[in-house]
This record gives C-alpha cells, structure tokens and sequence, in this order.
C-alpha cells in the first residue's frame, strides 16, 4: 500500500480537530469507566487542573533546566512529594517518560554500580517471571544475563529459587508491588535481604502499587513492608501517570541515597555541542507530563488520593466478590489491592473459557486486557469505574451464561501491540 500523502495546503484548525475526534470512534470508551486498564481517571477536578496545566507546559522542553528552572524545581518537588510517601528520607530521583523508562534506569543504575564498586564485567540480574517485561527490555538492551524464576501457587516469587540463582556477578534482583498479572506482593524483605546479602541493588517495581499503596495503609489495608523502610531496597519505581491519575508520560524513579542515584545519570562532553547531562533515557523532554503530574498532585494532596484509592479498593473488592459469586470462573491469587485476573475454574463441573468471556464482555463494550499463562482477564481496577461496577456484573454475569458450554479458537494475548 502507497504511504498516505501529507496535504499540500494544510486545513484548517477546526476541520483537523473534527478529524481527529472522528478517528477516535473505535476507541476505548475509558470516559465511561468500561476499561479495566489503560486510562485512570480521577474525576472533573482531576481533569481539569490536568488540562490546565498542560496548556501552560504544552511546549516547553526539560532537556535543559538552566533554560526552563520551573521544570527543574517541578521535577524536585514530585520527587520529593514521592520519596516522602514512600518514606525515602534522602531518597532522591527524577522524572521519566514511563514505568518502562524507569525500570530501565534502575537497571542501568544496577549495572553502573556493580561495576563501579564490584568490578562486574558481566552483570547478571534475577526477576519472577511475573515481573514486567520491561526488566527484559533492560537486560536486552543493557547487556545483562536475566534469570528468571518461578512463582509460587500463590504468585508471588519463589525467594529460595532467585537464592539458587545468585553468584558473583549478581547486579540486581527485582520484587514487585504489586506485581501486574495477578496483582499479588511480592516479599520484598526477603528478596531485599537476598540482595543485600549478595552486595546487589534491589529495584522493587511499584509502578502500579506506588500511589495505591500509601493510601492503602492509611486506609488501614494490611500489607508487608515493601518501601524505603525495607533495608536492601536500593531503587523503586512509582508511576503517577497510573494510579498518580496524572496524565500519560510520567513516572519516578527514586533511588535511596543520591550516591546511588548518580549510577543512572548520564553526562558527556567529548563531542563538539559542549557539555551534556542528561537523568535518564531521554534527550529533549516535554514538560507537560511533568506540569500536569504536579498540579494533579497539589490538586489532590493526600487526603484526594486516599478517597479515590478508597473507592479503588471497593470497586475491585466488588469486582473479587461478584467473580466468586459466578460458577465457572474465578479470580488467581489472593490480591488484596486493585488489581484482578479473571480466570477458568477447573473445580466447576462447567469451566468458562475467559477469552470467548472476554470477547463477549467486549460486545457489552467492557474491555479487559488477555493475558497469560494462565489464561485470564486482566483488570487494574480504578477510581474510573466508580458507579459502573454494578452494571459491570450484570454484564458479567450475562457473558458467562452467553458463553458457557462453548470456547474461541483465538488464544493470542494482547498487553501491548506494534501498530
Ligand atoms: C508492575 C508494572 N511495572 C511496569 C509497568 C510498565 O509501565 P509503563 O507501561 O508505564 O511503561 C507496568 C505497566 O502496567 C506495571 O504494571
């Protein structure tokens, strides 16, 4: 097929808007709290302070902060707001574009860091398979050797099997909280102890946990200890365009002394544009993502994020609750906090097969995300789905009885896509 041409002539403003507004018609309909996924939406307010702000910061470039020192005290002041909620006293960090971006960054660091203090040439790093693909882009692309391990029955990593796999060269070990598939902790304390023990950072993944955790604990949820207060945890990533309900494009990644924060950096002057540093993977950065982050989170303050991590926790205890209640299928794992994986129950005399459900929740126009092994519906559960979760269990409960007794022969997964 021919590449599309650009127009010659331009169009106008309005004609380009309606065009772009009518290509958005197969799109999620995230605006009525039918995604499980995706997009977090933390009401009106949150939107607007949101929109606001990146108007004000649509075009401004944090690739330098001499230029733009708004962006350089914007960035401080989210990364210590964070590193306070996660009890990081001398934490320090930055911004990145994503969870993905700061998972890398912590690898990099890991790396850096082993060889600096080690003389590691070649750096080794030990995840659960359940932890994010992004660790595995890391490797891939900063040359370390991944061992994976199991999880548990109950989803969280087997600790003795990462201990089997640690040696010398053992840069860093990763634990999640949450971890995205199943939505279970993993024990940070030991993996933290594991890799203190082997002189090795210990990144834990709190990209989806980050800004629900907190205000779980002080909602009064319990869970291990899993942040800075672990000693061993050397890194943790939070991303506040998830949970943080900023719009896309912002993450922290902390590290806990600026001693370890400086493994990440990058900074160069043998070329013949002067002097470059820059704090992670990116060169010229926007400072909208930034902008936005720290007006939602002024906007919201702690008690915001407590009442909408409140109706978080109930929507996705609705959410377990109905499941159980349905014969066929049920939730993996014992996730006490927003996220849920809808799977077959093999103990029911009639199991559902959760792809065809999938697709049949879809033609209700719920979406879910197909992950596995196993295979199963994804669900991060938000403040989104506010005041739809009662219709989304009549919808499940109709798509199940749609379903039951029959099976789709599409078994592909879709977390993310090429085009
Ligand atoms: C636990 C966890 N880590 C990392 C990521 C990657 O984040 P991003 O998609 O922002 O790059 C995700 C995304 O869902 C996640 O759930």
């Amino acid at each position: 097929m021919p590449n599309a041409e650009l127009s010659q002539q331009g169009r106008s403003v309005d004609d380009v808007i309606a065009d772009l507004e009518a290509k958005r018609v197969d799109d999620v309909k995230w605006e009525d709290g039918r995604a499980f996924g995706m997009v977090y939406d933390g009401g009106p307010s949150v939107h607007e302070v949101a929109e606001r702000a990146a108007k004000i910061y649509l075009h401004e470039n944090a690739l330098n902060t001499k230029a733009f020192p708004s962006l350089g005290a914007i960035q401080s002041e989210v990364v210590g707001w964070t590193a306070g909620l996660l009890h990081g006293d001398g934490a320090a960090g930055f911004l990145t574009s994503g969870g993905t971006e700061s998972i890398l960054c912590a690898v990099k660091a890991a790396r850096e860091r082993a060889k600096a203090e080690r003389g590691i040439e070649a750096p080794e790093m030990i995840v659960a398979e359940s932890a994010h693909a992004a660790f595995h882009k890391g490797a891939h692309l900063f040359g370390l050797r991944l061992h994976k391990t199991p999880v548990l029955d109950d989803w969280t990593v087997d600790v003795d099997a990462m201990a089997s796999m640690v040696n010398d060269n053992t840069a860093l070990i990763v634990g999640s909280a949450p971890q995205y598939p199943q939505g279970v902790m993993d024990p940070i304390p030991e993996i933290a102890a594991l890799a203190a023990s082997a002189g090795a950072n210990c990144h834990v993944d709190a990209c989806m946990g980050g800004f629900v955790l907190p205000f779980a604990e002080r909602l009064g949820r319990e869970m291990a200890p899993w942040d800075f207060r672990v000693e061993g945890v050397t890194s943790i990533s939070a991303d506040i365009h998830k949970l943080g309900y900023a719009p896309k494009g912002v993450s922290v990644i902390l590290h806990r002394t600026k001693e370890l924060r400086r493994y990440q950096t990058f900074v160069f002057d043998d070329w013949l544009g002067g002097f470059y540093a820059s704090p992670n993977l990116q060169g010229t950065r926007s400072g909208l993502p930034m902008a936005a982050a720290w007006a939602v989170m002024q906007h919201l303050g702690v008690d915001g994020y407590v009442e909408l991590t409140r109706q978080t926790l109930e929507n996705a205890d609705t959410m377990r609750a109905g499941v159980a209640e349905i014969d066929g299928i049920r939730v993996l794992g014992d996730g006490a906090f927003h996220l849920v994986a809808i799977a077959s129950d093999p103990a029911a005399d009639d199991p559902i097969d959760v792809f065809a459900l999938g697709d049949a929740l879809e033609r209700r126009g719920w979406f879910h995300d197909r992950q596995g092994p196993p295979d199963s519906l994804h669900s991060t559960v938000s403040n989104s789905n506010t005041g739809v979760m009662d219709d989304y269990l009549a919808a499940l409960r109709a798509s199940v009885e749609e379903v039951r007794g029959t099976s789709t022969d599409d078994r592909s997964t879709n977390y993310a896509t090429l085009e």
